[in-house]
């Protein structure tokens, strides 16, 4: 049992975290074990990571197969996990092609580059200008968090990067400015998911996805949370009607094996030409067999058919729980990227949870996230909505 979830520890990691006082040390499936021997139920995946469960067989299986031929290899050389990777990702999505690289937030980089680039030197066009919207987060890095459209994500790293403007989250009046801006490239996400998982509505990105085709402006969207089967579908554009000029992925890619990915249509891909952009680690040979057994597998098994009934059981659930609790105020979301907006603290129960032996996260001050791993069963939504309950009693109790 653990009990004390309030004492952070002090280690010669640099302190960019607040980390939850827990280990973990061991994963399989929906569970993961601290290094006390606690067992927990993981609704987190390791923030919409972890989308097979942890350490699942085909990928285990076929990253110990690449452990023993070859770990890396530079890009100046063929890999042949990176082509097949790139030919699924392709077969499976609007996209043509794919650029490698290592995390979520060098994927936008990557977008953005090639957003610049392709309005540079394919459209011979002045304009450098990258619209993205309020409260969303697509990355750490300079260009990236500058255009994360949160003055809390870029608060003291001043000067940020030019060529940046953001508009207002689905509202459709905002749009009309696309005309005048006419920026170089669009970035959204389709679920803000660290802003509090607001889903964007269908009809603002239909008018959207019409201004960018009319103005010749890139579609570009961030599936860096949404992407690889989190909201139900591959993709979560799939559940919108339009076709993505770029997608950028990581995360759910490697199921927790550091990778990620643009993939663009022809046309925007003819931005980048050799020498216009590279990584060292990009789509090297480990990290493409863990994307590749992953993808693969995803689409093998079928397994998105699966999830649509775990959606509707877990919604029934939430909504048995928002019925009785009234500092539940809405529960929104697509697929297994769900969000609890409560008007208490969210972090209390996230940290209340954790005495309860359930991991799950907070999407900014009033939403609780909930990302559970695709392969979840019934039994494990069963055991959440216990835990959860539990938590919830202990709350209103004031405990
Ligand atoms: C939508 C979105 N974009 C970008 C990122 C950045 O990804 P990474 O942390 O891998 O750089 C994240 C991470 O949470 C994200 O959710």
């Amino acid at each position: 049992m653990v009990n004390d979830t309030s004492v952070s520890l002090t280690t010669p990691v640099m302190a960019t975290y607040s980390r939850f006082p827990v280990t973990l040390v061991k994963g399989k499936g929906s569970y993961v074990w601290d290094d006390q021997g606690n067992q927990f139920l993981d609704f987190t995946s390791g923030i919409a990571t972890c989308n097979l469960g942890h350490v699942p067989d085909p990928v285990k299986e076929k990253l110990e197969e690449q452990l023993q031929n070859l770990w890396h290899c530079s890009n100046l050389y063929n890999i042949p996990n990176q082509q097949q990777l790139a030919a699924v990702l392709t077969a499976n999505s609007c996209g043509d092609q794919v650029f490698f690289c290592n995390s979520g937030a060098e994927a936008n980089e990557a977008a953005i580059k090639l957003a610049r680039r392709y309005a540079n030197k394919v459209k011979g066009s002045s304009s450098s200008l990258v619209v993205t919207f309020q409260q969303s987060f697509h990355g750490r890095t300079l260009a990236t968090l500058t255009a994360t459209g949160q003055e809390k994500i870029q608060h003291g790293f001043a000067p940020l990067m030019p060529g940046f403007s953001y508009l207002p989250f689905n509202d459709e009046t905002a749009l009309e400015q696309l005309t005048t801006l006419k920026p170089a490239a669009v970035l959204l996400e389709l679920i803000q998911g660290e802003g509090g998982v607001i889903p964007a509505n269908p009809e603002w990105v239909t008018k959207l996805a019409q201004i960018c085709k009319e103005n010749q402006i890139l579609l570009m969207v961030d599936e860096i949370q949404t992407g690889i089967g989190r909201t139900g579908t591959l993709f979560a554009y799939e559940q919108y009607s339009i076709e993505p000029d770029v997608i950028s992925i990581a995360k759910g890619l490697g199921s927790g094996f550091p990778i990620g990915a643009i993939i663009a249509k022809e046309e925007a891909a003819k931005g980048f030409e050799p020498g216009s952009h590279g990584s060292t680690f990009g789509g090297n040979p480990l990290a493409t067999a863990a994307g590749l057994a992953t993808v693969s597998h995803i689409i093998e098994s079928n397994l998105l058919e699966q999830v649509k009934g775990k959606v509707d059981y877990l919604d029934q659930q939430l909504q048995v729980l928002k019925e009785k609790y009234t500092f539940i105020k809405e529960i929104r979301g697509k697929g297994l990227l769900k969000g609890l907006v409560v008007d208490i603290n969210a972090l209390d129960i996230v940290q209340k949870a954790i005495t309860n032996q359930l991991l799950i996260l907070t999407a900014g001050p009033n939403v609780v996230r909930i990302l559970p791993p695709l392969t979840v069963s019934k039994e494990e939504i069963n055991e959440f909505t216990a835990s959860l309950e539990k938590t919830f009693q202990s709350i209103e109790k004031g405990a």
